[in-house]
Protein backbone atom coordinates (compact mmCIF):
# COMPACT_ATOMS: atom_id res chain seq x y z
CA UNK A 1 0.00 0.00 0.00
CA UNK A 2 1.55 3.26 -1.12
CA UNK A 3 -0.08 6.97 -1.24
CA UNK A 4 -1.32 8.51 -2.76
CA UNK A 5 -4.47 5.80 -2.24
CA UNK A 6 -7.03 6.33 -5.07
CA UNK A 7 -9.96 4.16 -2.74
CA UNK A 8 -11.23 4.40 0.61
CA UNK A 9 -11.08 1.20 1.95
CA UNK A 10 -10.66 -0.01 6.31
CA UNK A 11 -7.05 -0.27 5.41
CA UNK A 12 -6.71 3.57 3.33
CA UNK A 13 -9.21 4.64 6.49
CA UNK A 14 -6.94 3.42 9.01
CA UNK A 15 -3.19 5.49 7.84
CA UNK A 16 -5.72 8.66 7.38
CA UNK A 17 -6.52 8.55 11.00
CA UNK A 18 -3.42 7.54 12.50
CA UNK A 19 -1.73 10.30 10.72
CA UNK A 20 -4.27 12.74 11.27
CA UNK A 21 -4.38 12.12 15.07
CA UNK A 22 -0.78 12.09 15.51
CA UNK A 23 -0.77 15.55 14.29
CA UNK A 24 -3.89 16.30 16.37
CA UNK A 25 -1.22 15.59 19.57
CA UNK A 26 1.08 17.24 18.04
CA UNK A 27 -0.59 20.58 17.41
CA UNK A 28 0.02 23.55 19.92
CA UNK A 29 -3.79 24.13 20.06
CA UNK A 30 -5.35 21.07 19.80
CA UNK A 31 -3.11 18.56 21.00
CA UNK A 32 -3.34 19.66 24.75
CA UNK A 33 -7.10 19.48 24.35
CA UNK A 34 -7.32 15.80 23.51
CA UNK A 35 -4.50 15.11 26.32
CA UNK A 36 -6.58 16.60 28.42
CA UNK A 37 -9.68 14.08 27.51
CA UNK A 38 -7.67 11.04 26.13
CA UNK A 39 -5.30 9.25 28.86
CA UNK A 40 -2.25 7.94 26.84
CA UNK A 41 -3.39 3.93 27.26
CA UNK A 42 -7.17 5.33 25.97
CA UNK A 43 -5.73 6.70 22.96
CA UNK A 44 -5.51 2.51 20.79
CA UNK A 45 -9.69 2.50 21.68
CA UNK A 46 -10.06 6.34 20.54
CA UNK A 47 -8.35 5.34 16.85
CA UNK A 48 -10.74 2.20 16.86
CA UNK A 49 -13.55 4.41 17.51
CA UNK A 50 -12.41 7.25 14.91
CA UNK A 51 -11.90 3.79 12.05
CA UNK A 52 -15.12 3.04 12.89
CA UNK A 53 -16.37 6.61 12.77
CA UNK A 54 -14.86 7.10 9.20
CA UNK A 55 -15.55 3.70 7.90
CA UNK A 56 -19.27 4.36 8.67
CA UNK A 57 -19.19 7.71 6.99
CA UNK A 58 -17.42 6.88 3.51
CA UNK A 59 -18.40 3.31 3.72
CA UNK A 60 -21.64 3.26 4.96
CA UNK A 61 -20.50 0.38 7.02
CA UNK A 62 -22.93 1.14 9.90
CA UNK A 63 -19.58 -0.27 12.05
CA UNK A 64 -20.15 3.21 14.54
CA UNK A 65 -22.51 3.58 16.94
CA UNK A 66 -22.08 6.57 19.23
CA UNK A 67 -23.34 10.09 19.53
CA UNK A 68 -20.34 12.67 18.96
CA UNK A 69 -22.66 15.67 19.99
CA UNK A 70 -23.18 14.15 23.72
CA UNK A 71 -19.57 12.90 23.63
CA UNK A 72 -17.98 16.66 22.19
CA UNK A 73 -20.31 18.00 25.06
CA UNK A 74 -18.09 16.83 27.76
CA UNK A 75 -14.66 17.60 26.06
CA UNK A 76 -12.78 21.06 28.47
CA UNK A 77 -11.65 23.87 26.09
CA UNK A 78 -13.46 22.73 22.85
CA UNK A 79 -14.83 26.08 21.06
CA UNK A 80 -15.94 27.14 17.51
CA UNK A 81 -12.51 28.75 16.44
CA UNK A 82 -10.99 24.98 17.27
CA UNK A 83 -12.94 23.45 14.08
CA UNK A 84 -11.10 25.88 11.63
CA UNK A 85 -7.79 23.99 13.11
CA UNK A 86 -9.05 20.65 13.24
CA UNK A 87 -10.49 21.16 9.57
CA UNK A 88 -6.90 22.26 8.28
CA UNK A 89 -5.25 19.64 9.78
CA UNK A 90 -7.26 16.97 8.46
CA UNK A 91 -7.61 18.52 5.07
CA UNK A 92 -3.71 18.88 4.81
CA UNK A 93 -3.83 15.08 5.94
CA UNK A 94 -6.39 13.45 3.55
CA UNK A 95 -4.97 15.55 0.49
CA UNK A 96 -1.50 14.26 1.20
CA UNK A 97 -2.55 10.60 1.55
CA UNK A 98 -5.43 10.30 -1.41
CA UNK A 99 -6.03 11.68 -4.79
CA UNK A 100 -7.44 14.81 -5.30
CA UNK A 101 -10.84 13.63 -5.96
CA UNK A 102 -11.11 11.19 -2.96
CA UNK A 103 -9.30 13.48 -0.70
CA UNK A 104 -12.48 15.83 -1.38
CA UNK A 105 -14.67 13.35 -0.56
CA UNK A 106 -13.19 12.90 2.75
CA UNK A 107 -13.01 16.82 2.90
CA UNK A 108 -16.85 17.37 2.06
CA UNK A 109 -17.82 14.67 4.75
CA UNK A 110 -15.54 16.57 7.79
CA UNK A 111 -16.92 19.76 6.78
CA UNK A 112 -20.26 19.31 6.76
CA UNK A 113 -19.81 17.10 10.12
CA UNK A 114 -17.75 20.04 11.67
CA UNK A 115 -20.07 22.39 11.05
CA UNK A 116 -23.67 20.09 12.53
CA UNK A 117 -21.55 19.39 15.64
CA UNK A 118 -20.58 23.12 16.09
CA UNK A 119 -23.85 23.87 15.75
CA UNK A 120 -25.34 21.26 18.31
CA UNK A 121 -22.80 22.40 20.94
CA UNK A 122 -22.99 26.20 20.73
CA UNK A 123 -25.68 27.48 18.53
CA UNK A 124 -28.10 29.04 20.81
CA UNK A 125 -31.48 30.69 19.28
CA UNK A 126 -31.16 33.72 21.70
CA UNK A 127 -27.88 35.08 20.85
CA UNK A 128 -26.24 35.74 16.98
CA UNK A 129 -24.19 33.03 15.80
CA UNK A 130 -20.42 34.63 15.29
CA UNK A 131 -17.18 32.97 15.44
CA UNK A 132 -15.94 34.61 18.22
CA UNK A 133 -17.20 32.49 21.37
CA UNK A 134 -13.86 30.71 22.52
CA UNK A 135 -14.80 32.13 26.36
CA UNK A 136 -18.80 30.70 26.14
CA UNK A 137 -19.57 27.69 27.12
CA UNK A 138 -21.46 25.10 24.95
CA UNK A 139 -25.25 24.43 25.68
CA UNK A 140 -25.59 21.47 28.27
CA UNK A 141 -27.51 18.56 26.39
CA UNK A 142 -28.31 15.79 28.66
CA UNK A 143 -26.59 12.70 27.74
CA UNK A 144 -28.56 9.94 27.89
C1 LIG B 1 -12.30 21.48 17.61
C2 LIG B 1 -12.58 20.32 17.06
C3 LIG B 1 -12.61 19.01 17.80
C4 LIG B 1 -12.06 18.67 19.01
C5 LIG B 1 -11.22 19.52 19.96
C6 LIG B 1 -12.42 17.28 19.25
C7 LIG B 1 -12.03 16.55 20.35
C8 LIG B 1 -12.41 15.25 20.60
C9 LIG B 1 -12.03 14.50 21.77
C10 LIG B 1 -11.11 15.01 22.89
C11 LIG B 1 -12.64 13.30 21.70
C12 LIG B 1 -12.55 12.15 22.73
C13 LIG B 1 -13.58 12.38 23.81
C14 LIG B 1 -13.64 11.27 24.83
O1 LIG B 1 -13.45 10.09 24.49
O2 LIG B 1 -13.90 11.58 25.99
C15 LIG B 1 -13.38 13.27 20.46
C16 LIG B 1 -14.14 12.20 20.02
C17 LIG B 1 -14.69 12.13 18.78
N1 LIG B 1 -14.64 13.08 17.80
FE1 LIG B 1 -13.94 14.95 18.00
N2 LIG B 1 -13.16 16.82 18.20
C18 LIG B 1 -13.28 17.83 17.28
C19 LIG B 1 -13.93 17.78 16.07
C20 LIG B 1 -14.44 16.65 15.51
C21 LIG B 1 -14.96 16.55 14.16
C22 LIG B 1 -15.01 17.70 13.15
C23 LIG B 1 -15.40 15.27 14.00
C24 LIG B 1 -15.99 14.59 12.80
C25 LIG B 1 -15.81 15.02 11.55
C26 LIG B 1 -15.14 14.57 15.25
C27 LIG B 1 -15.48 13.25 15.49
C28 LIG B 1 -15.32 12.61 16.70
C29 LIG B 1 -15.86 11.29 16.99
C30 LIG B 1 -16.69 10.41 16.07
C31 LIG B 1 -15.48 11.00 18.31
C32 LIG B 1 -15.79 9.70 19.09
C33 LIG B 1 -17.12 9.89 19.83
C34 LIG B 1 -17.46 8.64 20.64
O3 LIG B 1 -16.83 8.40 21.67
O4 LIG B 1 -18.36 7.90 20.20
N3 LIG B 1 -14.56 15.44 16.13
N4 LIG B 1 -13.23 14.48 19.82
Amino acid sequence: MSAPFSIITEATISVLIDTFYARVRNDPELGPIFAGAIKEDAWPAHLQKMYAFWSSVMLTSGRYKGNPVAVHQHVAGIAPPLFGNWLDLFEDTASELFIPEVAGRFVQAARRIAESLKLALFFRPDRPWTEDLRQRPAVTIPCA
